[in-house]
């Protein structure tokens, strides 16, 4: 199959417009037809791919599941995942339901102070943005890739979903950085559970954890398991532990060695020559690799305007590093 496609996305070093056809139903048969091409094309675009006039999959859900294996065997359930079940979709337990709306009705992120950067851009860097991470990496193996579709996004200019490139800041590291972060694996942690960098600051005590909700260690060097490139790929804030991490064998808590560590490393990933920032277009779907990309949202207007995403998120090729391994939160 010849794809048409717009490379780099607009502003960014990575990441492709694909063209595959004038109608949902028209692009997933396409991509159907040709898994391959689609999976090439994401690795070729360093992980980000934007397909757009996705329109009929808010009347035709089935259609983003179908898309969404073309990227891989295994399509998650949510059902049986750690996820509340409020934010499952309906009648397609494959689909996430990201909103402020009921029943979801989960806030925004935050908005940035100041809301812009010094050069009059969205901020992107770390710590003046902050939420970024990559989707599930509390759990092992994580996850390849997600999808994510725009049924009813926020106003232009709010909403954004953000991502950085781990594997151009990776290559683009100093090499003291390089040789640190070598073998370290980073302690990751479900949102929401009690571990965040702001519980740690305030004092607070975490609940205990069940083994299969247990924080999990993650590579902060990934190698990518079709292309063999390596990236940076680590949490913040919201999504690592900071009560025994947010490193491994390295002094923990929010103000040890590791939180010091973190920083630097985080900085450096969010370099705006490392970023791309994706503002939605009703109908629009990203389709991004998560051992490649960490990724954040931004703030919109909660109390004016209800919006509504989906995802779907795709399992099956973590890469050796992960070879033979059970699911860690399925319960014993
Ligand atoms: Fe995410």
């Amino acid at each position: 199959m010849s794809i048409t496609r717009e490379a780099p996305l607009p502003c960014a070093s990575f990441g492709a417009a694909l063209h595959l056809g004038k109608t949902a139903q028209e692009i997933v048969a396409v991509a159907e037809r040709d898994p391959e091409a689609l999976s090439a094309a994401l690795a070729e675009a360093k992980g980000l791919l934007l397909i757009q006039s996705m329109n009929a999959i808010a009347d035709d859900p089935d259609l983003l599941i179908r898309l969404s294996r073309v990227f891989g065997p295994e399509v998650e359930d949510y059902r049986h995942t750690l996820t509340d079940l409020k934010s499952v979709h309906a009648s397609v337990p494959e689909i996430l339901l990201v909103s402020n709306m009921p029943p979801v009705g989960k806030a925004p992120p935050k908005r940035p102070e100041p809301p812009l950067a010094a050069d009059g851009l969205i901020p992107v860097q770390y710590p003046h943005r902050h939420g970024w991470h990559t989707d599930q990496s509390y759990r092992r193996p994580p996850p390849d890739i997600s999808l994510f579709y725009a049924v009813t996004p926020s106003q232009r200019d709010t909403g954004q979903t953000l991502f950085a490139n781990g594997i151009l800041a990776y290559e683009a590291l100093p090499a003291a950085l390089k040789a640190r972060v070598e073998k370290l694996d980073g302690l990751h942690a479900q949102p929401g559970s009690g571990r965040s960098r702001e519980a740690a600051l305030a004092g607070r005590t975490p609940r205990a954890f069940a083994a299969h909700e247990r924080s999990q260690r993650q590579p902060v060097v990934r190698t990518h398991p079709v292309t063999g490139e390596r990236s940076l790929s680590l949490g913040e804030w919201g999504q690592m532990d900071w009560f025994e991490g947010p490193f491994v064998g390295i002094e923990p808590g929010p103000h040890g060695a590791g939180a010091a560590l973190l920083d630097e490393i985080m900085a450096h990933l969010t370099e705006r020559r490392f970023c791309y920032a994706h503002e939605w277009t009703q109908g629009d779907l990203l389709v991004w690799d998560n051992r490649c990309l960490v990724h954040a949202a931004t703030w919109f207007d909660g109390n004016k305007e209800g919006r509504l995403m989906w995802r779907t998120t795709v399992h099956g090729n973590p890469g050796a590093y992960y070879a033979g391994e059970k699911k860690s939160w399925l319960p014993a």
